[in-house]
């Protein structure tokens, strides 16, 4: 028979990768809570239009890489409905913002999730079609603040933290402004006159951007383009009035704690929901998606998916990425943690006594493994130093007496041990 493999795009995650996940999320809920954010769990498919409105019909994202169907009809007078596996969360957030009123508090929502995400992209080291993201998102009406530079401020300020918690170093903050929604217009315009003449002496990939979507000419990394891309019009030339005070206000804040940053001006980000601004955190040791999050504000997204006023700023940070930076940081670590104690039936006739007296370990907030009365005594012992920093032996004179033999796998030493104070011995 063929042998059933995991998806292209897929993977599975195993022990020991996945505690250093758990850590990772672990740190994200402590420090997010710190910040007075608390967690939003959304669906992982929504209604197709919510996508197409919210992140843009024209964007890579929503125009290619979605995984959308036609759902059945439960009646054949209903008509279908197109569904996708969510690409991103924070079309998801503000949908719930808008259906469950959160705005009429009057303040502030501070939200985190933890969730999968799907976008069909060509997958290589650092991007996959299945991946995970730990995202937040400010959002709230505008007489809550929501439009202050000071939220922009406070979550970079909580991601730096967060990196910093986690032990990742060698980050850099990539930070733009990308104007409010009537200067990225003027800008789009100025690009592509520009790009006319410039547009035919860049890689065929620029060449077709600056006809479909000139914004997309920034991203490239073709080196032979970047002289002439760094000398087309930038966005800043474009920005109102409000919107540079907005970006100026958020660099001083950033600066007066401390938080590290270089403004670079061809971040666009692609999606079409950003205004203000936008940011990156990059790590060298990523290779070609270097991207290890990404964010910025959203002012009118809300009312795009036919919501009130209410501006918001969220980050979303690639899980799989920070992963692999950590991975990369602590080669060689990554053994699984052995367990505190391996409990060694003799003979099947201990099993049933061996489970109870692991639960007994267990409950004492022992890690245990629990060994197999049928091994034979020399194969226990291999086994139980393969998954444990000691062994403890139960054979009919353990059960009898209530005193244990434990031996200790690192220093060879072996004790006998009263069964009531085993918990307490195993501990040190
Ligand atoms: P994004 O830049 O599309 O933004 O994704 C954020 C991060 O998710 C990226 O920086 C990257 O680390 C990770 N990522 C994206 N695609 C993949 C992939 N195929 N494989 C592995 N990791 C990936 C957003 O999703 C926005 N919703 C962020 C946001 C929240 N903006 C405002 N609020």
């Amino acid at each position: 028979m063929s042998q059933i493999k995991a998806v292209r795009g897929t993977r599975d995650l195993l022990p020991p990768e996945t505690e250093l996940w758990n850590r990772v999320e672990a740190t994200a809920r402590r420090v997010f809570e710190r910040y007075a954010f608390g967690e939003i769990r959304t669906p992982i498919f929504e209604d197709t239009q919510l996508f197409a409105r919210g992140v843009g019909e024209e964007t890579d994202i929503v125009s290619k890489e979605m995984y959308t169907w036609e759902d059945r009809p439960r009646a054949q007078s209903e008509k279908a409905q197109m569904l996708t596996l969510r690409p991103e969360n924070t079309a998801g957030v503000v949908r719930a913002y808008i259906e469950h009123k959160l705005g009429d508090s009057g303040l502030l929502q501070k939200l985190y999730y933890i969730g999968p995400q799907f976008r069909r992209e060509r997958p290589q080291k650092g991007r996959y079609r299945q991946f995970f993201q730990i995202g937040a998102e400010v959002i709230g009406p505008v007489s809550a603040g929501s439009e202050s530079p000071l939220r922009d401020a406070e979550v970079l300020e909580m991601l730096a933290t967060f990196l910093d918690e986690l032990g990742v170093t060698g980050w850099t903050l990539e930070l733009n402004s990308v104007g409010s929604a009537q200067d990225r217009p003027r800008y789009v315009e100025a690009l592509r006159a520009a790009l006319t003449d410039v547009a035919p002496t860049l890689c065929v990939d620029c060449q077709r951007r600056a006809v479909t979507n000139p914004l997309r000419v920034l991203d490239c990394k073709v080196l032979d383009d970047q002289d002439k891309i760094n000398a087309l019009p930038k966005i800043a030339e474009f920005l109102d009035e409000e919107s540079r005070a907005h970006f100026a206000a958020v660099l001083a804040a950033l600066d007066a704690c401390g938080v590290r940053y270089t403004v670079n001006p061809r971040l666009v980000r692609g999606l079409d929901y950003y205004t203000r601004t936008t940011f990156e955190f990059t790590h060298g040791g990523l290779g070609a998606q270097n991207a290890l999050l990404g964010g910025g504000r959203y002012d009118g997204l809300s009312e795009a998916i036919g919501g009130p006023k209410a501006p918001g700023i969220g980050f979303a940070i690639g899980a799989d990425r920070l992963v692999l930076t950590l991975q990369a940081a602590a080669s060689g670590e990554m053994a699984g943690a052995l367990a505190d104690v391996y409990v060694a039936p003799l003979g099947e006739a201990r099993q049933a006594e061996a489970l109870v007296l692991a639960r007994e370990l267990r409950r004492a907030g022992l890690r245990v493994e629990l060994g197999e009365g049928s091994f034979r005594l020399k194969k226990s012992f291999e086994m139980g130093n393969k998954v444990a920093r000691a062994i403890v032996l139960f054979g009919e004179d353990e059960a009898k007496s209530g005193v244990m033999t434990v031996k200790d796998f690192a220093t060879g030493e072996q004790t006998k041990v009263a069964r009531g104070d085993l918990a307490e011995f195993l501990r040190k």
